[in-house]
């Protein structure tokens, strides 16, 4: 008989709960994309952990930051009479970065919090300028925003919808890439849109970037239609595409843009939504209006520091311009997978890539995990989103796992 292992407290999220404590991988360690589990294994992260340390693991000059700004307060809220030095710096770094330098940041932690900030913004707003009917948000297949409700709603991933009941009705949901159907549901909808959300680079989907034209035409139809433009920038943020924002790579301007993961590198739980100076002016025109929405950890102390301490080596390790660089040494590694014919094809920009195997890529993820190569399944996807201080050398180690594990799961 075998005796079956007693669940741990510990449950994980987007897992089996079924699943044996021990048949997690504990990374106890790391240092730039290097990282090492509990049993001594070493692995390279090609996954920035969950898409988001920029800077790479083991960045003391961070931790020590942070220590820094606890050691003087804890932290103390900034709702309404405190505000925070720390906080007001982030605020002002990140804003400055972003192409709203006039624009305001609400902080959150999570990026799903974020999100719903982003959709509570965007219905407030329209409901402040009299149209109480504004109310539905267009999302995309593939979408990935998060697993609050609002982020679940506004999700084009299915199955993460699935099974939680009934969801908010006022979500339409558009074909990924199709900018006639967008038009088509403007057309037919237009007077009851309150705001798009949409990825620049569609990432936990499968890494979709934008069609030629499409963040164009969808900033065209918002005009249009009174409709406010969102960018989920959790993923694309913070130099990920090879600016600061998706936003600046692809040249379209949202009125809305959230943040998470690389605005901190994951050291401490930081998110916000950066708001254009037209939709500021909109929320400061009446003096008397409360804007009731916060988080109690909006604005952590921790957190911010963090923000400042990361920006800051991003900026003096110029990775935002690297990422350019990892895009044209992945690039260069899938062409010769591809012209070697064992690679369908590949997508991305920046620093974060997907080699489309023409197969489920889920248990090839795990055999690469369990070569030491940390990548990402997704569908057909097996996808790269490395620290922007990977090196050519850890590149090609990806590149050459790959090249092997084709020879020796599906010999051509
Ligand atoms: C684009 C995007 N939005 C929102 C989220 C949700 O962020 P969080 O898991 O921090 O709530 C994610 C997480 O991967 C994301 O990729």
């Amino acid at each position: 008989m075998t005796i079956k292992e007693p669940h741990h407290p510990l449950l994980h999220p987007f897992a089996i709960p079924a699943k044996a404590e021990s048949d997690f991988i504990n990374i106890v360690s790391g240092a730039g994309t290097t990282l090492h589990d509990d049993q001594g294994r070493r692995y390279l992260d090609g996954m920035a952990s969950l898409w988001y340390c920029q800077v790479g693991h083991g960045r003391t000059e961070i931790v020590d930051a942070v220590a820094n700004q606890l050691k003087q307060t804890g932290s103390y809220s900034i709702f309404d009479p405190f505000t925070s030095t720390i906080a007001r710096r982030a605020a002002e770094m990140i804003a400055e970065r972003s192409p709203h330098a006039d624009g305001r940041v609400m902080f959150g932690c999570s990026g799903s919090e974020a999100v719903d900030t982003a959709l509570k913004f965007s219905r407030l707003i329209q409901q402040r300028r009299g149209l109480p009917d504004k109310q539905i948000i267009i999302r995309r297949t593939d979408a990935y925003h998060g697993t609050t409700f609002g982020g679940t709603a506004s999700q084009g991933l299915a199955p993460n919808r699935e099974g939680w009941g009934d969801l908010d009705p006022n979500f339409i949901e558009i074909p990924q890439s199709d900018i006639e159907a967008m038009a088509t549901v403007f057309g037919a909808h237009g007077d009851r849109i309150a705001a798009v959300i949409s990825e620049p680079v569609q990432g936990a989907g499968g890494v979709w970037p934008p069609v030629e034209g499409y963040l164009e035409n969808m900033r065209r139809l918002c005009d249009q239609h009174g409709a406010l433009l969102i960018f989920d920038e959790v993923i694309c943020g913070f130099g990920r595409t090879g600016s600061w924002f998706g936003a600046q790579t692809y040249g379209v301007t949202p009125d809305l843009m959230t943040f998470a993961k690389g605005a901190t590198s994951g050291y401490q739980p930081l998110s916000g939504v950066i708001i254009s100076r037209a939709v500021a002016d909109e929320l400061e025109e009446d003096d008397s209006f409360l804007l009731r929405h916060g988080y109690t950890y909006s604005g952590h102390a921790g957190s911010c520091a963090a923000a400042v301490a990361n920006i800051e080596i991003i900026e003096r390790e110029g990775l935002v311009e690297r990422a350019n660089h990892i895009g044209r040494e992945v690039t260069k590694g899938f062409e010769a997978l591809k012209g070697d014919g064992l690679i369908e094809g590949y997508r991305g920009v920046g620093a974060v890539w997907a080699a489309d195997l023409g197969e489920p890529a889920a248990e090839w993820s795990r055999k690469m995990t369990a070569r030491g190569l940390i990548s990402r399944g997704f569908d057909d996807a097996l996808i790269l989103c490395p620290p922007l201080v990977i090196s050519d050398d850890e590149i090609a180690e990806f590149v050459e796992g790959i090249a092997d594990l084709r020879r020796q799961m599906a010999p051509r």
